[in-house]
Formats: structure tokens, C-alpha cells, sequence
């Protein structure tokens, strides 16, 4: 009997197609792109195309797109961008229930001097906006 996975939040397989365009990467074209020598900074340009194709793909500018090798960075990383834009606020509002990589750098802040709320869900996971608005997210405190 085949397996239904209900945790597409968690993994996905990859699509055929994803697999056909990333073959050469995983085998022949292989290397560091970031490489200061050819054998990897040839790879240069594939990451750019694949940079505009995904800006493209979501609206935004090639510029904006960045890639990270896991949720746990790419959580970490969209906290970290948010907290260095607005250094005099010192207040992270968050739910009780986000995945562990936000909660844990939540746990990290608060030892840095940040307040963090976290905000309880009710049994359908929803927020109530009323918390949100008492726990006065915009202040600089
Ligand atoms: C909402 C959410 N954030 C972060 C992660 C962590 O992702 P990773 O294991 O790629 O670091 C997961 C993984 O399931 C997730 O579901």
C-alpha cells in the first residue's frame, strides 16, 4: 500500500524537472561558486540566472532574492535583517508556536536585552489580533 505524506511543510521530494536541471550540478559542474579559482567561479552565472529567474518568478529584483541552505538560516537570517533596520526598537512579538529556529533565536535575543513576547494560539492555531494589538509590537521597548 503507497504512503501518504501529509508534511510537505517539513520536505517535498523534488519535482522531476528540478532533479533534470540540478543533475549537472550534483555530478559534472560541480564546485564552489564563491571560488576566488575557475573550476568553482565558473558556476558564478548559474547561481545569477537562477537569482533573476526566482526575482522574476516572485515579483522583486535580483537583488532581494537570497539563497540560504535551510529554514533555520533563512528564519534566522529575515529575524537578524529586521532587528539591524531598527535598532532602537527592542521588542519581538512572536507566537508560543513558531518552529524552534525562531523560537530558540527569540531565547538568544532575550539574553541580548530584547523583550519578547509570545503571543498564545487558540486549538485552531489562530492568533487572537487583540493580543497582538495589547502587546503593543511597534514600541521601542
Ligand atoms: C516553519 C519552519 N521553519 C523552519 C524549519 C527548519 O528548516 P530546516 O530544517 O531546513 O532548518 C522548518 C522545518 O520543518 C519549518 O517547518
Amino acid at each position: 500500500m503507497g504512503m501518504i505524506y501529509l508534511d510537505y511543510n517539513s520536505t517535498t521530494p523534488v519535482l522531476p524537472e528540478v532533479l533534470e536541471a540540478m543533475l549537472p550540478y550534483f555530478t559534472d559542474d560541480w564546485g564552489n561558486p564563491s571560488s576566488t579559482y575557475r573550476f568553482g567561479a565558473k558556476l558564478k552565472g548559474v547561481i545569477e540566472t537562477a537569482r533573476a529567474q526566482v526575482a522574476e518568478l516572485i515579483g522583486a529584483s535580483p537583488r532581494e532574492v537570497i539563497f540560504t541552505s535551510c529554514g533555520t538560516e533563512s528564519n534566522n537570517a529575515a529575524i537578524n535583517a529586521a532587528l539591524e533596520a531598527s535598532p532602537g526598537k527592542r521588542h519581538i512579538v512572536t507566537s508560543a508556536v513558531e518552529h524552534s529556529s525562531v523560537l530558540n533565536y527569540c531565547k538568544v535575543m532575550e539574553k541580548r536585552d530584547y523583550r519578547v513576547t509570545y503571543l498564545p494560539v487558540d486549538r485552531d492555531g489562530l492568533l487572537k489580533l487583540e493580543n497582538l494589538e495589547n502587546a503593543n509590537p511597534i514600541s521601542s521597548s
